[in-house]
């Protein structure tokens, strides 16, 4: 009947817009409301600017399943331009949400922006920060949670409840002061504490249980290290910690008594509780730091009796201990879990590299200002967001690709630029990150999770492919290089858009030490890439610019 097809028509049109959204009907929504204030707070006992997410510091959780439909509408009410980045989201096809400087206008004061996107084949402990200027040493940062579908076995019995614990850094200089210090020269210094969910604690403080287990249950924590430059050691009074999770992945189930969590990582671990009923701390601390800084909180046994014990277990020392611990990290091959492109992910160490980037890390200090960035370029963002000015093409206007080589050559100076690489679709890349430095390294890719396939002392060459793990690496999205090391990493560029890949060592990242991948596909389709989103904001020379025809 007429009726009908009118409005068949009509659901056709309304899964067609969100399709063009990148945003699939069929699947769950949750939607979020979002407003950020700045607020004093004391989180080290020293009085501060704060972001606030919804009043919140942390921010609040974000409690999805695979494949939902998150909508989140952000009002900005601070007094700079923002933006949110949803770490380790893979955005497949969707690059227009990946909230970076390279991929969004910013979202500026007194208005607001709303981000859709689909946590599409991906299960496990996320986070979202700020990607804008230094907003993340004042917080806007929280958890973002994947559960596997009901139908999808997981290789663990349900847990009790499910804790997240956020650890990090922490600095009493507002975002502003920190941001000043790096526009004019001068390094971020060292941090001055380490907040675990918001929060500096002591042994012996009075402070409420930040959570509490019921004899013999088992309890699922997801760790992650939200902070801006240090390393940290987490581990639990009197507690194993049996590893089920690492940045979307299951990993084989090894029991750890404390774990280094390095800047933007995440882990999921299960915590039975075994021991006397009573109160026990959780431990956060600095770890290759000439000043180590710890933080505690207490969980409590329900019906527990007696206080924490006041001997903290002690913390590992020197990175040889984070390296092996590195090692005995391995993926569950035969657990089942929603990932995405399972096609790229079985077999990866039989698939021919095609071609092979090495990024070293560089640091200058050229005419008194502070720089860092890979092989010689340093990244400035453009106003124009990159993946707009290619999008409306405009494209030679704003920046150019491939200024930056594949490998480092000796040079003076760093150029500072936009950097954008451009790569080809669907190529399998390794990418080895070098550190020349005496500081530990963390970097960060998004779009893709990679398979962290090496991490060794020394300087890498092609002979060190002999050691590659090619049976069971973890596919992840961040990698630290120790100090005087390297780190190899494997991926297929099959995610279409425009990616950053950057130091999680947030003065780095900010000074330069960051890139773009610029992955077009051949085929102008909706298989590969999703239409620019109808909200999609435009800034820079881009501004009023019309939108181009969709693609189909
Ligand atoms: C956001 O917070 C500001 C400041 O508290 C308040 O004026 C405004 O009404 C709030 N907006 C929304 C949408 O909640
Ligand atoms: C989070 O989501 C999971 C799965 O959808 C659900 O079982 C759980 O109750 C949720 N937790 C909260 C706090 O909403
Ligand atoms: C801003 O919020 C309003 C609802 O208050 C919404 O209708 C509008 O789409 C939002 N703007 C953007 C760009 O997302
Ligand atoms: C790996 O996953 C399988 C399937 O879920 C599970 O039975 C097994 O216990 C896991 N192995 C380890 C070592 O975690
Ligand atoms: C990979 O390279 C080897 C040696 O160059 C070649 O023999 C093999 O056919 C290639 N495999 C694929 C899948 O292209
Ligand atoms: C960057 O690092 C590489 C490797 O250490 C070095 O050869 C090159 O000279 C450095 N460039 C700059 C500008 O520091
Ligand atoms: C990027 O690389 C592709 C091949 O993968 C090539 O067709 C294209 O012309 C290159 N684009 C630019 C701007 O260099």
């Amino acid at each position: 009947m007429a009726s009908g097809v009118v409005l068949k028509l009509l659901l056709f049109s309304l899964i067609g817009a969100y399709l063009t959204h990148g945003v699939r009907g069929g699947d769950p929504y949750l939607f979020f409301t979002w407003n950020l204030t700045y607020a004093t707070l004391s989180p080290l006992g020293v009085p501060q600017q704060l972001i606030l997410i919804n009043g919140q510091f942390p921010g609040p959780s974000i409690n999805s399943t695979t494949n939902n439909n998150i909508v989140i509408n952000v009002f900005n009410n601070l007094d700079d331009p923002f933006l949110f980045t949803w770490s380790g989201i893979q955005q497949r096809k969707n690059s227009w949400e990946d909230g970076m400087p390279g991929t969004n206008c910013p979202i500026l004061p007194g208005t607001n922006y709303t981000y859709q996107f689909q946590v599409k084949d991906q299960i496990g402990s996320y986070i979202y920060y700020p990607s804008t200027a230094l907003h993340k040493a004042a917080g806007g940062f929280g958890a973002l949670k994947v559960h596997s579908r009901p139908l999808i076995p997981i290789p663990y019995d349900e847990p009790a409840d499910d804790y997240t614990v956020l650890i990090g850094d922490w600095y009493t200089k507002s975002h502003q002061e920190l941001k000043h210090f790096l526009d004019s020269g001068r390094p971020l210094g060292r941090p001055e504490g380490v907040l675990i969910n918001g929060k500096a604690g002591k042994v012996g403080d009075k402070q409420e249980p930040l959570f509490t287990m019921e004899p013999g249950k088992t309890y699922k924590y997801r760790i992650c290290n939200v902070g801006l430059k240090a390393s940290l050691n987490f581990r639990i009074q009197d507690h194993k910690m049996k590893l089920v999770e690492m940045e979307g992945s299951h990993t084989m189930q090894n029991v750890y008594v404390s774990l280094d969590v390095h800047v933007g990582q995440c882990f999921t671990v299960l915590v039975t509780a075994d021991q006397t009923p009573k109160d026990y701390y959780i431990v956060a601390s600095t770890r290759f730091l000439k000043e180590v800084h710890t933080s505690i909180a207490i969980i409590s046994y329900t019906n527990g009796k007696g206080e924490a014990s006041p001997e903290l277990p002690p913390a590992p020392v020197g990175w040889a201990w984070s390296l092996n611990q590195f090692r005995t990290f391995r993926w569950n091959l035969t657990a089942s879990a929603a990932r995405p492109n399972p096609q790229g992910s079985y077999h990866y160490g039989a698939i021919n590299i095609t071609r092979t980037i090495r990024l070293a890390n560089n640091v200058s200090r050229a005419n008194g200002k502070l720089r860092y960035g890979f092989n010689g370029v340093s990244h400035t963002d453009p106003t124009t967001p990159l993946k707009l000015a290619e999008y409306f093409k405009v494209a030679d206007k704003v920046f150019k690709y491939d200024l930056m080589k594949d490998e480092p050559e000796m040079s003076t100076d760093l150029t500072v630029q936009p950097n954008v690489l451009n790569m080809t679709f669907r190529n399998f890349v390794e990418i080895i990150f070098e550190n020349h430095e005496k500081s530990l390294q963390s970097y960060q890719v998004n779009g893709y999770s990679f398979f962290a396939v090496a991490v060794e002392p020394g300087t890498w060459s092609p002979e060190k492919r002999m050691n590659y793990n090619l049976q069971d690496a973890v596919s992840r999205h961040t990698i630290q290089v120790f100090p005087k090391s390297w780190a190899a990493i494997l991926l297929t560029f099959d995610n279409a858009g425009m990616w950053n890949i950057r130091s999680e060592i947030w003065d780095r990242a900010y000074l330069g030490q960051q890139l773009y991948t610029s992955i077009l596909s051949p085929e102008k389709s909706l298989r590969d890439e999703y239409n620019i989103p109808e909200n999609t904001l435009l800034c820079g020379i881009v501004e009023g610019m019309p939108k181009l025809p969709s693609y189909t």
